[in-house]
C-alpha cells in the first residue's frame, strides 16, 4: 500500500454553537485542558506519522496560523528569563516550514467541498482526514491505528475509516457505514455503501462514521462533480460511496480510545473533564472536587 503522508484538517466552520465565545476567535481554537482542540488533532496526525498537514481554511480562521508558528517575542522573552518548561511547551507547537499548508475554502458548501479545496495539495496519492472536532483519549494514536490497518491491506487502493457503534436513534448525526461482512479480527468490516445522517429507520446499521478517514484519491474525482446531498451541502460521504459503487475496497475500523464531539458543549465539556483528570497535573486534586460537585447537585 502507498505510504499516508498528507494529512487534509479541514478548519473552516463557522462554530456557530459556542457563540458568543467563538465571535471573535475560531472555534478549533478553544482550549481542551491547556491546549486547543486543533491541536489535539495536529498532534495525533503527527505522531502517527503524517508529514504533512494540510488546513483547509476560511475567514477570521488566522489565530490558527498565529498558534502554529514562531512567536518570537514570546519565546524570547521565555528563554530571557529562565522559563525553560514554557519555552519547550510552546515550540513544540512550531514545527519544520513546509509541515502545514493552508488552503481557503471560499464558500461553506459542505464538508466534501472542504476536502476537494485541498485537492490540488494533496495530489493523486492515497490521504488522511482528521476532522478535529472529534478529540479521540487513549495510548495510541487513533490514526496510527488506522494507518496499521491500512498498511496490512493488500489491494492497491482502499478507503478505511474510523468508526463507533451509536445509539439507532442517532443515525442522523453522522455518516453511517452499510456492513457487507465483518472481518475476523471482529474489529474490521467491509463496507459495501455509506450514507449521510439517515433517519434512524432508513440506517443501514449503526456503525457511524467520526471523523478519521484515509482515504483514496477517487473520492476526490467524484468530488470534482460537486453534487449536493444530505443537508444541500457537497457530502464527502456520497463521494466516498460512489468510491465503493466504483469497485474500491472500503472498510470501517473501531478504533480503541474514547472519543469526544468537542462541537458540542456537552462534548467539550466532557472532554475537558475527562483530559484534566487523566494529567498528572491537576488531576489527583480535580478528582475529589468534581467527585463533591456531582454529589452536592444530586
Ligand atoms: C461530519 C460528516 C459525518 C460524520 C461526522 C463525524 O458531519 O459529514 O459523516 O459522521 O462529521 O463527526 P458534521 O458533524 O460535520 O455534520
Amino acid at each position: 500500500m502507498h505510504r499516508i503522508r498528507k494529512a487534509v484538517l479541514p478548519v473552516a466552520g463557522l462554530g456557530t454553537r459556542f457563540l458568543p465565545a467563538t465571535k471573535a476567535m475560531p472555534k478549533e481554537m478553544l482550549t481542551v485542558v491547556d491546549r486547543p482542540v486543533i491541536q489535539h488533532a495536529v498532534q495525533e496526525a503527527l505522531a502517527s506519522g503524517i508529514e504533512q498537514l494540510i488546513f483547509v481554511t476560511g475567514r477570521g480562521k488566522t489565530a490558527i496560523e498565529d498558534h502554529f508558528d514562531h512567536a518570537f517575542e514570546l519565546e524570547a522573552t521565555l528563554a530571557a528569563r529562565g522559563k525553560d518548561d514554557a519555552l519547550q511547551t510552546v515550540e513544540a507547537t512550531n514545527f519544520p516550514p513546509g509541515t502545514i499548508a493552508y488552503v481557503r475554502q471560499q464558500e461553506p458548501l459542505g464538508l466534501g467541498h472542504a476536502v476537494w479545496c485541498a485537492r490540488k495539495v494533496i495530489g493523486d496519492e492515497p490521504f488522511a482526514v482528521l476532522l478535529p472536532d472529534d478529540i479521540i483519549l487513549g495510548s495510541d494514536p487513533c490514526l496510527g491505528q488506522l494507518l496499521k490497518v491500512y498498511e496490512g491491506l493488500d489491494s492497491d487502493g482502499a478507503n478505511l475509516i474510523g468508526v463507533e457503534a451509536i445509539e439507532p436513534d442517532m443515525t442522523r448525526k453522522f455518516g453511517i457505514l452499510d456492513i457487507d461482512h465483518w472481518h475476523d479480527d471482529g474489529t474490521s468490516f467491509t463496507a459495501r455503501g455509506i450514507v449521510e445522517k439517515p433517519e434512524p429507520e432508513r440506517a443501514p446499521s449503526n456503525m457511524a462514521v467520526f471523523g478519521r478517514y484515509i482515504l483514496d484519491p477517487s473520492v476526490l474525482k467524484h468530488l470534482d462533480r460537486q453534487e449536493r446531498g444530505a443537508g444541500g451541502e457537497i457530502q464527502l460521504t456520497d463521494a466516498i460511496d460512489a468510491s465503493i459503487q466504483e469497485g474500491v475496497q472500503t472498510l470501517g475500523h473501531l478504533c480503541e480510545g474514547q472519543r469526544f464531539d468537542c462541537g458540542s458543549k456537552e462534548g467539550f465539556v466532557l472532554a475537558n473533564v475527562a483530559y484534566a483528570l487523566q494529567d498528572s497535573a491537576i488531576g489527583p486534586n480535580l478528582r475529589p472536587a468534581i467527585k463533591a460537585l456531582v454529589e452536592e447537585k444530586d
